[in-house]
């Protein structure tokens, strides 16, 4: 299980580092456009900052295109750069042809159990469903996370759940048994605090002598 940091910002990233358990950072076109940088400056900065994988997704317009902004990427840091691809056919394609290169994918924008099967068919390190994007779109949505959890069972793939809005959201989605998520800051550091927690510890202080 790796709980990864949803931003593009270098700061949330200092401070997701500096948690000690974070497994590395995933980027999105919308949060890379937020820091007004160019995508691949923004990329060799975070990997300077965390020490897992960064993930970076592609956008040109044409496979050719995407196929060169991947080398392009992964360049930046081989040993780091992790691509995220919108599932469809003709990216699944692609990315059959990146991966036995050498670069690795992840197939991302996951909506069905079908397109996260075609990811681990591919051979993907990860499909990536979009939780709250699925919830606000799809009738029943933690039965759906569930299907695609099951449709990569027992293959390379692993599910990285992403777009989370709230706790409530996370723990839904882990009652289905997602293997790695990936969270805003703000949401990373209200998991592992709660009320009844915060009451307890001055409870105890309480009965501290002195
Ligand atoms: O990084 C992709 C995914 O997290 C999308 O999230 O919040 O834009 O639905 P969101």
């Amino acid at each position: 299980m790796g709980i990864y940091l949803d931003s593009a910002n270098p700061d949330d990233a200092r401070r997701a580092q500096e948690l000690g358990f974070i497994a590395g950072v995933t980027t999105n076109p919308k949060l890379i456009a937020q820091t007004g940088r160019p995508g691949l400056e923004v990329l060799s900065e975070l990997a300077e900052i965390v020490d897992g994988h960064v993930f970076y997704q592609l956008t040109a317009d044409t496979v050719e295109a995407r196929t060169d902004e991947a080398w392009a990427a992964y360049k930046i840091r081989p040993d780091k750069v992790l691509l995220k691809v919108p599932s469809t056919t003709e990216n699944l394609a692609m990315v059959s042809r990146l991966i036995p290169a050498g670069i690795e994918c992840a197939m991302t924008a996951i909506y069905s159990p079908a397109q996260a099967f075609l990811a681990a068919q591919v051979r993907a390190s990860f499909a990536i469903p979009y939780y709250s994007r699925l919830k606000r779109d799809v009738p029943d949505a933690p039965l759906v996370l569930k299907r695609i959890v099951d449709a990569v069972r027992d293959t390379q793939t692993l599910i990285l759940a992403a777009s989370f809005k709230s706790v409530d959201d996370v723990i839904e989605a882990l009652a289905v048994g997602i293997q790695h998520i990936t969270l805003p800051l703000d949401l990373i550091l209200a998991l592992g605090e709660h009320d009844l927690t915060r009451r307890d510890i001055a409870d105890f202080g309480q009965h501290l002598p002195g």
